[in-house]
């Protein structure tokens, strides 16, 4: 029995990820859950020929019930920005919504996997941390803030200068996920020797705003939606490939605790100062979810500046989020 939960299902990002998820012959159950229209978007989906069953629960009555016992939970659930905004500005809104669905998880589904798209990320996952904390449920190996849409887009927007094709060339992005966090190391992939300075600059700077062309292009209508989903389904499917169909080698960069791999971690606290809790990093995903966290490897001096830049942002980011939990009345 593999019961994936979306919480969100019904809006931009949860319906296209619905279908994607409906395609996989590993899942068997697909929870789909919203405070509106998750009915209808059930019965259309469960018109499709694969192997999960669809079941579509509205408002906080039918949480349990949806979430109850998931192997996986994804939470696209909450505001996108519009023009003018920073991810920041969604969190008076989310930072409540992903708290109450991770009360619920908490509760009905310990066990399951958590994957955060939520913004802003780099605080929600703090505070889904918070939260198992505070249930005595916290496992860091199973609490990922999805930034797959960083390495799609930079896999994308290098290849496009360096000549390659897009889907194999594999760009490492760490950090957070929002404009200055967000870090691509550009040094450690084939090809980018071609490239100026400046190129470097500009690839670097299109990266950490991709969110902004997107929602520019929008124009008030929201964010990124449709690369949001392949990006979330490649990461919930790659999750379940790890615990369910116990695939090895599977490595994704995702926003974690960095307590999830003590030693794997050494690395990477030594590599941005020793008190950032969370950080997106390379991960070996494995049966328990986090297996290994893995080097992030040599960075040159240009980079270096970038994590410097990125540090009390990041670091204002984890604590507004935790305190949202530890300190609320
Ligand atoms: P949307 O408004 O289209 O959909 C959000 C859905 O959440 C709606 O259907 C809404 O009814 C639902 N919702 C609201 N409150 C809820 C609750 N309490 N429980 C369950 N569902 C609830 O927005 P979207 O474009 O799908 O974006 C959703 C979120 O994903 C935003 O916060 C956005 O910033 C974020 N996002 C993250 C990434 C990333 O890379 N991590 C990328 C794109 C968007
Ligand atoms: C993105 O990177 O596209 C998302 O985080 C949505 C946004 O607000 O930019």
């Amino acid at each position: 029995m593999v019961k994936v939960t979306v919480c969100g299902a019904a809006g931009g990002i949860g319906q296209p990820l619905s279908l994607l998820l409906k395609q996989s012959e590993h899942i068997t159950h697909l929870s789909l859950y919203d405070i509106v229209n998750t009915p209808g978007v059930a019965a259309d989906l469960s018109h499709i020929n694969t192997k999960s069953k669809v079941t579509g629960h509205k408002g906080s009555d039918q949480l349990e019930e949806a979430i109850k016992d998931s192997t996986v939970v994804v939470i696209p659930a909450g505001v996108p920005r519009k023009p003018g905004m920073t991810r920041d500005d969604l969190f008076k809104i989310n930072a409540g919504i992903v708290r109450d669905l991770a009360v619920a998880a908490a509760k009905f589904a310990p066990k399951a996997f958590m994957c955060i798209i939520s913004n802003p990320v780099n605080s929600t996952v703090p505070i889904v941390a918070e939260v198992f904390k505070q249930f005595n449920v916290y496992d860091p190996r199973r609490i990922f803030g999805v930034t797959t849409l960083d390495i799609v887009r930079a896999s994308t927007f290098v290849s496009e200068l360096i000549g390659t094709c897009p889907s194999s060339l594999r760009v490492p992005v760490v950090g957070g996920h929002s404009g200055v966090t967000i870090l691509p190391v550009l040094s450690q992939v084939e090809g980018t020797e071609k490239l100026s300075q400046e190129q470097i600059k500009q690839v670097t700077n299109r990266i950490q705003f991709g969110g902004d062309e997107v929602v520019k292009a929008k124009d008030g209508a929201g964010s990124a939606t449709l690369s949001m989903a392949f990006a979330g389904a490649r990461f919930a499917l790659n999750i379940i490939e790890a615990v369910v169909a116990k695939k090895t080698g599977i490595v994704e960069c995702t926003y974690v605790d960095l307590a999830a791999d003590v030693a794997g971690a050494a690395e990477v606290k030594e590599l941005i100062g020793n008190d950032l809790g969370f950080f997106s990093v390379p991960v070996e995903l494995g049966p328990n979810g986090v297996e290994k966290i893995l080097p992030i490897g040599a960075i040159n001096n240009y980079e270096k500046e970038l994590f410097a830049a990125a540090a009390s942002e990041l670091k204002g980011n984890i604590v507004k989020g935790s305190t949202f939990i530890t300190e609320s009345p």
